[in-house]
């Protein structure tokens, strides 16, 4: 589509509502762009690391989204010794780059009980496995999977800033805040 038909891009609110609008699609439609984002989050000594995750909730009313993860994976090491996570989101059909600053809470246990009750058993695959993931092993498939509640985390991000950043024949760029309420403010792109 011509980026010039996005009018939401030229107006903060309709801007944000729309960034929103296509996290929440991705919850539940597999071939949107953010079905997939990548979660980047710090180790523990420090560097960066990113990775493709899916996303299985959004709620604007909130700010929050959740991603599940395996307790196992060097990720939720990164996120205890350092609870902020970075979303990254490039939506082509809509010229948008959606990037997200968030603190993460790992959940595990009883707290998520019930969400691990509505996880399809070909997904509670991906949660428990011999070696842990990132564990080195001799060959390829010298791995089991062990699906188990145990090992299943729910990454939940409270999104404290966001900044969209839309390629129309004009670019525009905004950060919306948590603590300003969410109102926007432009950027130079
Ligand atoms: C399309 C796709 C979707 C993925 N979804 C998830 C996910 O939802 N949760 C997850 O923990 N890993 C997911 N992964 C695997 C991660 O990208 C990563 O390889 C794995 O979690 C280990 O990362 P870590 O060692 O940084 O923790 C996905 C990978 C791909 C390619």
């Amino acid at each position: 589509m011509n980026p010039d038909l996005h009018t939401w891009a030229t107006d903060l609110s309709d801007l944000y509502a729309q960034v929103w609008a296509r996290l929440v699609r991705g919850v539940r439609d597999r071939r949107a762009p953010t079905r997939h984002p990548t979660l980047a989050t710090v180790t523990p000594d420090g560097k960066p690391q990113a990775r493709t995750v899916v996303l299985r909730a959004a709620d604007k009313p909130t700010g929050i989204l959740d991603i599940h993860t395996d307790l196992e994976s060097s990720k939720v090491a990164d996120l205890r010794a350092t609870p902020f996570g970075a979303l990254h989101v490039w939506d082509e059909a809509a010229h948008l780059q959606m990037r997200l600053e968030a603190t993460v809470t790992v959940l595990t246990g009883s707290d998520v009980a019930a969400l691990w009750a509505g996880v399809p058993d070909a997904s509670r695959q991906s949660y428990g496995s011999l070696p842990a993931p990132g564990q080195p092993i001799a060959q390829a498939l010298d791995y089991a999977k062990q699906p188990d509640a145990a090992s299943f985390a729910v990454l939940r991000l409270t999104v404290q800033t966001l900044d969209a950043l839309h390629l129309g024949a004009h670019h525009r760029r905004a950060r919306f805040d948590r603590d300003a309420d969410w109102a926007g403010t432009w950027l130079a792109p």
